[in-house]
């Protein structure tokens, strides 16, 4: 019998140190390994408890640290906890120290979690081998036996054996290299820091490096062979932001080295090991000539979200996998500081602003949760907390918290906060004492914020203006209409800072902002304005709805200037009355007078939120079948963005911001309208097909000129050919994309069972593919219908609840408005299981279908009426 019954284990026995010894084959697929574990027992217990699955254990024994006698000992195993027990011979003494020695063997993964193994062909087409870990949240107890919770930290002595040709790679710096009888080689590296185990990694494989010393740290950026010219902008990058980091935290990167590897097929975009950062190749490598203004921005964030993760998460990390958004939340946040930071031309606030609007749309959802849950305990609940609420919501929680304390007040919580509880772990209420500690009293943080991390959901404010007063309200923002599908709103409050501008107050550094900790409040402007905007610049995490006369006169500033208005608040006006529009608070035809002033809009955020919301209710329509509406809206949109559009260039000039830009416009004319924009793409693509893909083109247009290529099945297929042969992973992913536009339902089908089964296309391609096909019409059945037909395949791949699964389940789902397809969704997922049912992103999907719907019911009629 099983001698203990919990998910998570005993806390009597607490690792200190492993020594791991792994011999990878990578062309069997499997491996031998071997772990010596130091434990110290905290209590007096007989047995110890701790993880792990799909080993085969050979031997273990155990041995007091006073004695020298080992002695071998029976083990027990709980498949369904993933645990394994091993009854100790004698009892183990509160304070005592233990060695624990197992021996095991087991195959190397075939997906892309755990210890997995993948292999691809060079560019002379020899085939290659590789191994890497994804260890991050529950994987390293299928690499060896470990006590897998992140608050067991310990140290890690790691050594690997592999062949001569491959390099081997961990968290620590080579320490040694010894060639053994039979020609291999035994890595071995340095004892680590403290550390959770799902922050382990080793790398076997074919590499190059590219290398600069910062400080006593050197920076390598690794990749295979063929692509080490690749890898200049990751490595400026890195040290810039290793630098930047080490400045503004007060405290030193504490390993000697820093490697960030370009691996040949993984399933996130990047992941944090200390010491070893993970990357997919299009996320760290850059191409002069193919990578776009957008695919810069890309590598550079996601380098600085993993560097701050090796504070956030590494240095400091969470209790349990309930706290994530302080891992998550916090990297997001300072990738966007840092970038705004250090690389200002790139303008990443306008990705930022517009992931506040996307997660707000989903914490809108009855189907969204609290940031900090409580009960998290099961794999797919864990899986589950990496969404883009932990990521997004979190992030957007502190951007608040900083504009509302200062900047000042905020760095100084963020050093003393990690000082206080490096290599240690820590619960969202550490956070918040940092807070309180700093605040003194003067306001109590933890109070505040407790409001917005246990509670799903957001304040939507309400505000009139009656004479010089500003009456303000809060309420949750629902976006179902049904009455009783509402929950008793009386429980829902939230501690906002409510900031304001005004014709008479414009932008400062110290702007007005009143404290609403109640469902009513007055703020007194003083004086008689014209206007007035709540939540400047979109730094708080609520909604904003005006009183009638409200809305008219910030309309009204709009089409006379828009200018006094900065871009994000422009942006954010388009959003916040398009939300509401869609949720009945405002007619439909007041959202589109407000966007009437776009065709003096010189900037990105406000053009794409409008291009977005008016594509989404194309995309509707589309699916619907009603064409001929869906054509004047788009007449509608095209003449609002007509000076801008034909202001284009074919080109990569310009600011980032304003590249961005054209990128979209070109994009949204060629798809929807204009025959001269696709007489110019054409041209450019027959051009560039004469000299067989050589030719260099705008970066920046690229997609869209494939996308217009790809119409014919001569450019379909000569895209094909060329995407086999390009060696810049953002090449390949514009080809694939123009590819997966196609209005060929054979060609789609064929790529995405050509991307499943990962000869031809990765299987990392897979969920972009779907999404790419999900999005046009008649893609968007097929997706559907294929999700069904490889559900199970699909979810031995990406396993239940993981990032790409919730991320496939929405992009064949999210477009469907009609109560046919709501219960045929449904019932696949009823049918499937009751855990897939369950799983969040199954309700989610639901309920984005039924708010289609009721979107349709609601504004069909008026849209028919009178675009
Ligand atoms: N810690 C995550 C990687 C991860 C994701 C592990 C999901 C387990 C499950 C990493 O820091 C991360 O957040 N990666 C992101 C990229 C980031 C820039 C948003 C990713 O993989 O998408
Ligand atoms: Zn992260």
């Amino acid at each position: 019998l099983f001698p203990w019954a919990q998910n998570r284990l005993p806390t009597a026995i607490k690792p200190l140190r492993y020594e791991l010894n792994i011999h990878p084959n990578l062309t069997s697929m499997t491996f031998r390994g071997s772990v010596t574990i130091s434990v110290q027992a905290l209590q007096a217990t007989w047995k110890i408890i701790l993880h792990s699955t799909g080993h085969n254990i050979s031997r273990v024994t155990f041995m007091p640290a006073v004695s020298s006698q080992e002695k071998q000992v029976e083990v027990l195993e709980y498949p369904f906890h993933e645990q394994i027990a091993i009854v100790a011979p004698e009892a183990l003494l509160e304070g005592h120290n233990y060695t624990l020695k197992i021996e095991f063997s087991a195959n190397i993964s075939r997906s892309y979690y755990g210890f997995y193994g993948i292999s691809y062909t060079d560019e002379s087409k020899e085939k290659k081998y590789f191994a890497a870990t994804q260890f991050e949240p529950l994987a390293a107890r299928s690499a060896f036996p470990c006590f897998d919770e992140p608050a067991f930290k310990a140290t890690f002595i790691i050594r690997i054996i592999r062949d001569s040709q491959h390099s081997a790679l961990s968290n620590m710096p080579k320490k040694s290299s010894i060639v053994m009888e039979d020609g291999l080689i035994q890595d071995e590296f340095f004892e680590s820091v403290k550390m959770s185990t799902y922050l382990v990694a080793f790398i076997v494989g074919e590499m190059k490096n590219l290398s600069q010393d910062l400080n006593g740290t050197l920076v390598s950026i690794y990749a295979v062979p063929e692509k080490i010219n690749q890898v200049h902008h990751a490595l400026d990058t890195t040290v810039k932001l290793l630098e930047f980091y080490q400045n503004y935290f007060e405290i030193q990167y504490p390993l000697k080295k820093l490697d960030l590897v370009a691996i040949p097929d993984f399933e996130a975009g990047a992941m944090e090991n200390w010491g070893l950062i993970t990357f997919r190749e299009e996320t760290l490598l850059y191409d002069n000539n193919t990578s776009s203004v957008a695919d810069r921005k890309l590598v550079t964030k996601i380098i600085a979200h993993e560097l701050a993760h090796q504070w956030f998460g590494n240095l400091v990390t969470m209790q349990w996998w309930n706290d994530l958004w302080l891992n998550e939340g916090f990297a997001t946040f300072m990738e966007y500081f840092s970038l705004e930071k250090i690389f200002e031309e790139l303008s990443s606030y306008e990705d930022f602003l517009d992931a506040r609007f996307k997660t707000m749309k989903k914490d809108s959802l009855n189907s969204s949760h609290p940031i900090s849950s409580s009960s998290i305990q099961s794999t797919e609940q864990i899986e589950e907390m990496f969404d883009s609420l932990s990521y997004f919501k979190g992030a957007s929680l502190l951007l608040m918290l900083k504009t509302f304390l200062s900047e000042d007040v905020f760095q100084h919580v963020i050093v003393l906060y990690l000082h206080n509880h490096s290599y240690a772990s820590i619960q969202s209420d550490d956070l918040w004492d940092s807070f309180n500690e700093v605040t003194n009293k003067t306001l109590d943080v933890k109070k505040m914020m407790k409001t917005w991390t246990l509670q799903k959901g957001f304040p939507l404010v309400t505000v009139q203006r009656k004479g010089k007063e500003l009456v303000i309200q809060q309420e949750r923002l629902f976006v179902n209409m049904k009455p009783e599908i509402q929950p008793s709103d009386a429980s829902c409050l939230w501690h906002i800072p409510v900031s304001y501008i005004t014709d008479r107050k414009q932008y400062s550094q110290y702007q007005s902002v009143s404290f609403l900790d109640k469902k009513s409040g007055v703020i007194n402007l003083t004086e008689e304005v014209q206007w007035v905007k709540v939540n400047v610049n979109m730094s708080g995490y609520y909604m904003v709805h005006y009183a009638n006369e409200d809305w008219e006169a910030l309309i009204k500033q709009l089409k006379t200037n828009p200018y006094v208005l900065s871009d994000k608040d422009r942006a954010n006006l388009i959003n916040n009355i398009f939300e509401l529009a869609g949720i009945g608070k405002m007619p439909l035809q007041r959202a589109f007078d407000l966007i009437d002033y776009l065709g003096n809009e010189t900037h990105t955020a406000p053009i794409t939120e409008a291009l977005f919301q008016t594509g989404r209710i194309y995309n509707l329509l589309e699916k619907l079948g009603h064409m001929d509406l869906a054509a004047r809206l788009v007449t509608r949109v095209f003449k609002l963005l007509q000076n801008q559009i034909q202001q284009q260039t074919w080109s990569d000039e310009g600011t980032p911001s304003m590249r961005e830009l054209r990128s979209v416009l070109l994009e949204f004319a060629c798809t929807y309208s204009q025959e001269n924009c696709r007489t110019t793409a054409m041209k450019l693509f027959e051009d560039w097909m004469v000299s067989n893909g050589t030719h260099s083109l705008p970066t920046d247009v690229m997609t869209t000129v494939f996308k217009v290529g790809s119409k014919t099945e001569k450019g379909w297929s000569f895209l094909l050919s060329i995407y086999y042969t390009v060696s810049s992973e953002a090449e390949k992913n514009k080809i694939l994309e123009a590819l997966a536009s196609s209005d060929d339902v054979r060609k789609l089908y064929w790529l995405m069972k050509s991307s499943l089964d990962g000869d031809i296309i990765q299987t990392q391609k897979l969920s972009f593919i779907i999404r790419t096909v999900g999005r046009r019409f008649p893609g968007h059945l097929l997706a559907w219908d294929f999700v069904k037909e490889n559900w199970n395949k699909l979810v031995q791949k990406f396993h239940l609840g993981s990032y790409t699964i919730q991320s496939i389940v929405a992009a064949s789902t999210h477009l469907f408005s009609t109560k046919a397809h709501l219960s045929e969704v449904r019932a696949f997922f009823e049918n499937e299981s009751e855990t897939t049912f369950r799983l969040r992103c199954v309700q989610e999907a639901l309920e984005v279908i039924q708010l289609n719907i009721q979107w349709m019911e609601k504004n069909l009629n008026t849209l028919t009426l009178w675009l």
